[in-house]
Protein backbone atom coordinates (compact mmCIF):
# COMPACT_ATOMS: atom_id res chain seq x y z
CA UNK A 1 0.00 0.00 0.00
CA UNK A 2 1.88 3.65 -0.49
CA UNK A 3 1.07 6.05 1.03
CA UNK A 4 2.00 10.06 0.00
CA UNK A 5 3.63 12.07 2.87
CA UNK A 6 1.62 14.51 4.36
CA UNK A 7 1.27 17.79 2.89
CA UNK A 8 4.10 20.47 4.79
CA UNK A 9 2.79 23.63 5.24
CA UNK A 10 5.04 26.44 4.37
CA UNK A 11 6.14 28.66 7.38
CA UNK A 12 7.78 32.13 7.59
CA UNK A 13 11.00 30.87 7.01
CA UNK A 14 10.35 28.92 4.46
CA UNK A 15 9.19 32.24 2.60
CA UNK A 16 12.29 33.87 4.09
CA UNK A 17 14.64 31.34 2.39
CA UNK A 18 13.31 31.65 -1.24
CA UNK A 19 14.92 35.02 -1.34
CA UNK A 20 16.52 35.16 -4.89
CA UNK A 21 15.18 31.98 -5.88
CA UNK A 22 11.87 31.34 -7.84
CA UNK A 23 9.17 33.30 -7.51
CA UNK A 24 6.76 33.04 -4.49
CA UNK A 25 3.40 32.65 -6.39
CA UNK A 26 0.63 34.74 -3.66
CA UNK A 27 -2.62 35.79 -4.04
CA UNK A 28 -5.61 36.90 -1.71
CA UNK A 29 -8.78 34.74 -0.42
CA UNK A 30 -11.36 34.90 1.51
CA UNK A 31 -13.51 32.00 1.57
CA UNK A 32 -13.17 28.39 2.14
CA UNK A 33 -13.86 27.41 -1.89
CA UNK A 34 -11.64 29.29 -3.11
CA UNK A 35 -8.52 28.97 -0.28
CA UNK A 36 -8.45 25.64 -1.70
CA UNK A 37 -8.66 26.43 -5.54
CA UNK A 38 -5.65 29.09 -4.76
CA UNK A 39 -3.79 26.68 -2.30
CA UNK A 40 -3.14 24.11 -4.75
CA UNK A 41 -0.83 27.16 -6.75
CA UNK A 42 0.07 29.46 -3.82
CA UNK A 43 3.14 29.56 -1.70
CA UNK A 44 1.44 32.16 0.17
CA UNK A 45 -2.24 33.01 0.92
CA UNK A 46 -3.45 36.60 2.70
CA UNK A 47 -6.47 37.57 4.00
CA UNK A 48 -6.01 40.76 2.37
CA UNK A 49 -8.42 43.44 4.12
CA UNK A 50 -9.28 43.99 0.56
CA UNK A 51 -12.24 41.73 1.62
CA UNK A 52 -14.09 44.93 2.81
CA UNK A 53 -14.48 46.40 -0.72
CA UNK A 54 -14.50 43.08 -3.28
CA UNK A 55 -16.85 41.10 -0.57
CA UNK A 56 -18.41 43.72 1.45
CA UNK A 57 -18.25 46.80 -1.09
CA UNK A 58 -17.35 49.57 1.24
CA UNK A 59 -15.44 52.10 -0.32
CA UNK A 60 -12.26 51.68 1.09
CA UNK A 61 -10.41 49.00 3.17
CA UNK A 62 -10.81 51.28 6.11
CA UNK A 63 -14.51 50.04 7.57
CA UNK A 64 -12.75 46.52 8.07
CA UNK A 65 -13.02 45.17 11.81
CA UNK A 66 -11.13 42.58 13.82
CA UNK A 67 -14.78 40.31 13.66
CA UNK A 68 -14.57 40.68 9.90
CA UNK A 69 -11.06 39.35 9.50
CA UNK A 70 -11.69 36.87 11.79
CA UNK A 71 -14.89 35.06 10.54
CA UNK A 72 -12.82 35.12 6.68
CA UNK A 73 -9.66 34.28 8.01
CA UNK A 74 -11.34 30.93 9.52
CA UNK A 75 -12.96 30.43 6.27
CA UNK A 76 -9.59 30.78 4.51
CA UNK A 77 -7.88 27.99 7.16
CA UNK A 78 -10.33 25.49 6.52
CA UNK A 79 -9.54 25.62 3.12
CA UNK A 80 -5.42 25.50 3.18
CA UNK A 81 -3.58 22.36 3.76
CA UNK A 82 0.12 23.56 2.16
CA UNK A 83 0.39 27.56 1.39
CA UNK A 84 1.26 30.04 4.22
CA UNK A 85 -1.28 31.58 5.42
CA UNK A 86 -0.85 35.00 6.33
CA UNK A 87 -4.10 37.88 7.30
CA UNK A 88 -3.72 41.50 7.02
CA UNK A 89 -4.41 43.78 10.56
CA UNK A 90 -6.80 46.01 9.86
CA UNK A 91 -7.08 49.84 10.15
CA UNK A 92 -6.94 50.84 14.09
CA UNK A 93 -6.03 47.75 15.22
CA UNK A 94 -2.58 48.51 15.47
CA UNK A 95 -1.28 51.72 14.68
CA UNK A 96 -1.65 53.30 18.74
CA UNK A 97 1.11 51.24 20.17
CA UNK A 98 3.17 48.18 19.87
CA UNK A 99 1.04 46.88 22.69
CA UNK A 100 -1.93 47.16 21.16
CA UNK A 101 -0.67 45.80 17.96
CA UNK A 102 0.36 42.55 19.71
CA UNK A 103 -2.84 42.09 21.06
CA UNK A 104 -4.52 42.36 17.83
CA UNK A 105 -2.05 40.32 16.05
CA UNK A 106 -2.00 37.48 18.74
CA UNK A 107 -5.61 37.08 18.61
CA UNK A 108 -6.04 37.46 14.72
CA UNK A 109 -3.48 34.20 14.96
CA UNK A 110 -5.01 32.31 17.96
CA UNK A 111 -8.50 32.78 16.77
CA UNK A 112 -7.90 31.91 12.81
CA UNK A 113 -4.96 29.57 12.50
CA UNK A 114 -2.95 32.26 10.73
CA UNK A 115 0.59 31.70 10.41
CA UNK A 116 1.66 35.79 10.50
CA UNK A 117 -0.07 38.82 10.07
CA UNK A 118 0.64 41.15 7.74
CA UNK A 119 0.90 45.44 8.51
CA UNK A 120 1.26 48.27 6.70
CA UNK A 121 3.81 51.02 7.04
CA UNK A 122 7.10 51.65 6.97
CA UNK A 123 9.93 53.40 9.34
CA UNK A 124 7.16 54.59 11.49
CA UNK A 125 5.73 50.98 12.37
CA UNK A 126 9.54 49.43 12.53
CA UNK A 127 9.18 49.30 16.69
CA UNK A 128 5.86 47.51 16.54
CA UNK A 129 7.49 44.96 13.92
CA UNK A 130 10.42 44.66 16.58
CA UNK A 131 8.18 44.08 19.46
CA UNK A 132 5.37 41.88 18.57
CA UNK A 133 8.41 39.46 16.00
CA UNK A 134 10.31 39.30 18.80
CA UNK A 135 7.09 38.07 21.05
CA UNK A 136 6.73 35.28 18.53
CA UNK A 137 4.37 36.99 15.77
CA UNK A 138 6.10 36.87 12.25
CA UNK A 139 5.49 39.74 10.58
CA UNK A 140 4.75 40.75 6.34
CA UNK A 141 5.92 44.27 6.05
CA UNK A 142 3.65 46.50 3.39
CA UNK A 143 5.14 49.64 1.46
CA UNK A 144 4.86 52.28 -1.18
CA UNK A 145 0.88 52.52 -1.32
CA UNK A 146 -0.38 51.64 1.69
CA UNK A 147 -4.58 51.71 1.01
CA UNK A 148 -5.30 52.47 4.75
CA UNK A 149 -3.76 55.58 4.57
CA UNK A 150 -5.06 56.21 1.35
CA UNK A 151 -6.58 59.72 3.27
CA UNK A 152 -2.90 60.81 3.94
CA UNK A 153 -1.78 59.92 1.00
CA UNK A 154 -4.23 61.84 -1.76
CA UNK A 155 -5.32 58.72 -3.02
CA UNK A 156 -4.40 55.67 -4.50
CA UNK A 157 -1.21 56.94 -6.57
CA UNK A 158 1.79 55.74 -6.90
CA UNK A 159 4.67 56.28 -4.37
CA UNK A 160 8.45 56.96 -4.48
CA UNK A 161 8.72 58.74 -7.80
CA UNK A 162 12.18 60.97 -8.12
CA UNK A 163 12.80 62.14 -4.79
CA UNK A 164 10.21 60.46 -2.76
CA UNK A 165 12.21 57.07 -4.07
CA UNK A 166 14.56 57.51 -0.97
CA UNK A 167 11.58 57.41 1.69
CA UNK A 168 10.53 54.05 0.11
CA UNK A 169 14.50 52.57 0.34
CA UNK A 170 14.35 53.74 3.88
CA UNK A 171 11.03 51.88 4.53
CA UNK A 172 12.08 48.92 3.30
CA UNK A 173 15.56 49.35 4.68
CA UNK A 174 13.45 49.67 8.43
CA UNK A 175 10.93 46.73 8.28
CA UNK A 176 14.03 44.29 7.30
CA UNK A 177 15.88 45.91 9.73
CA UNK A 178 12.81 45.15 12.56
CA UNK A 179 12.30 41.30 11.33
CA UNK A 180 9.88 41.07 8.93
CA UNK A 181 10.35 37.82 6.87
CA UNK A 182 8.78 39.47 3.68
CA UNK A 183 7.54 42.61 2.12
CA UNK A 184 4.67 43.61 0.17
CA UNK A 185 5.34 46.65 -2.39
CA UNK A 186 2.51 48.74 -3.75
CA UNK A 187 2.53 50.78 -6.67
CA UNK A 188 6.47 51.26 -6.96
CA UNK A 189 8.16 52.17 -10.10
CA UNK A 190 9.85 49.33 -11.14
CA UNK A 191 13.56 50.79 -11.06
CA UNK A 192 12.70 51.33 -7.40
CA UNK A 193 11.57 48.08 -6.56
CA UNK A 194 14.25 46.27 -8.63
CA UNK A 195 16.50 48.20 -6.56
CA UNK A 196 15.17 47.43 -3.56
CA UNK A 197 14.91 43.74 -4.29
CA UNK A 198 18.48 43.71 -4.87
CA UNK A 199 19.20 45.94 -1.74
CA UNK A 200 17.37 43.71 0.72
CA UNK A 201 17.63 40.22 2.74
CA UNK A 202 14.14 39.31 2.37
CA UNK A 203 12.00 38.44 -0.35
CA UNK A 204 10.11 41.45 -1.71
CA UNK A 205 6.17 40.63 -3.27
CA UNK A 206 5.34 43.36 -6.14
CA UNK A 207 1.73 44.25 -7.01
CA UNK A 208 1.82 47.25 -9.74
CA UNK A 209 5.88 46.79 -8.38
CA UNK A 210 7.92 45.09 -10.80
CA UNK A 211 8.76 41.33 -12.12
CA UNK A 212 11.68 41.36 -10.52
CA UNK A 213 10.75 41.16 -6.92
CA UNK A 214 10.97 37.86 -5.42
CA UNK A 215 7.12 37.11 -5.59
CA UNK A 216 3.73 39.03 -7.09
CA UNK A 217 0.30 39.11 -5.29
CA UNK A 218 -2.91 40.11 -6.93
CA UNK A 219 -6.29 40.08 -5.39
CA UNK A 220 -7.82 37.01 -6.54
CA UNK A 221 -11.62 38.64 -7.75
CA UNK A 222 -9.70 41.05 -9.45
CA UNK A 223 -7.66 38.61 -11.65
CA UNK A 224 -10.20 36.75 -11.74
CA UNK A 225 -12.53 39.29 -13.23
CA UNK A 226 -14.61 39.18 -10.49
CA UNK A 227 -14.39 42.59 -8.84
CA UNK A 228 -15.04 45.09 -11.86
CA UNK A 229 -16.20 48.56 -10.61
CA UNK A 230 -12.49 49.26 -11.02
CA UNK A 231 -9.41 48.16 -12.77
CA UNK A 232 -5.77 49.32 -11.78
CA UNK A 233 -3.38 49.35 -14.11
CA UNK A 234 -1.06 46.26 -12.06
CA UNK A 235 -4.23 43.81 -12.37
CA UNK A 236 -4.05 41.52 -15.09
CA UNK A 237 -7.53 39.76 -15.74
CA UNK A 238 -6.71 36.05 -16.26
CA UNK A 239 -10.37 35.10 -16.46
CA UNK A 240 -14.12 37.29 -16.83
CA UNK A 241 -16.26 35.84 -14.10
CA UNK A 242 -18.06 38.71 -14.02
CA UNK A 243 -19.39 38.66 -17.15
CA UNK A 244 -19.67 34.95 -17.47
CA UNK A 245 -22.01 35.01 -14.39
CA UNK A 246 -24.19 37.79 -15.81
CA UNK A 247 -24.71 35.44 -18.61
CA UNK A 248 -25.31 32.50 -16.60
CA UNK A 249 -27.84 34.83 -14.41
CA UNK A 250 -29.40 36.18 -17.62
CA UNK A 251 -29.98 32.57 -19.02
CA UNK A 252 -31.83 31.15 -15.99
CA UNK A 253 -33.96 34.26 -15.80
CA UNK A 254 -34.77 34.17 -18.95
CA UNK A 255 -35.45 30.53 -18.46
CA UNK A 256 -37.60 30.77 -15.24
CA UNK A 257 -39.30 33.35 -17.29
CA UNK A 258 -40.67 31.17 -20.03
CA UNK A 259 -41.25 28.31 -18.08
CA UNK A 260 -38.41 25.97 -19.30
CA UNK A 261 -36.62 25.47 -16.43
CA UNK A 262 -37.39 23.32 -13.91
CA UNK A 263 -37.12 20.14 -16.93
CA UNK A 264 -38.25 16.91 -16.54
CA UNK A 265 -34.56 16.26 -15.69
CA UNK A 266 -34.57 18.51 -12.22
CA UNK A 267 -37.78 17.54 -10.72
CA UNK A 268 -39.16 14.43 -9.44
CA UNK A 269 -41.91 11.89 -9.63
CA UNK A 270 -44.46 10.66 -7.62
CA UNK A 271 -42.53 7.41 -7.22
CA UNK A 272 -39.46 5.94 -8.08
CA UNK A 273 -35.38 6.15 -6.92
CA UNK A 274 -33.58 9.30 -6.34
CA UNK A 275 -33.51 11.95 -3.43
O1 LIG B 1 -5.59 43.68 1.24
C1 LIG B 1 -4.97 43.11 0.32
O2 LIG B 1 -5.54 42.31 -0.43
C2 LIG B 1 -3.56 43.42 0.16
C3 LIG B 1 -2.86 42.90 -1.05
C4 LIG B 1 -3.39 43.50 -2.26
C5 LIG B 1 -1.39 43.05 -0.95
O3 LIG B 1 -2.99 44.06 0.98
Amino acid sequence: MSQSAPQKTLTASDIRARKGQDPLVCLTAYTTPVAQLVDAECDLVLVGDSVGMVLHGLPSTLGVTMEMMILHGRAVARGIERAMLVIDMPFGSYEESPAQAFRNAARLMAETGAAAVKLEGGAHMADTIRFIVERGIPVMAHIGLTPQAVNALGGYKVQGRAEDAERIHADARAVTEAGAFSVVLEKVPATLADQITDEIAIPTVGIGASAGCDGQILVIDDMLGLFDAFKPKFVKRYADLAKDARDAIRAYAAEVRSRSFPAPEHVFSDEGKGA
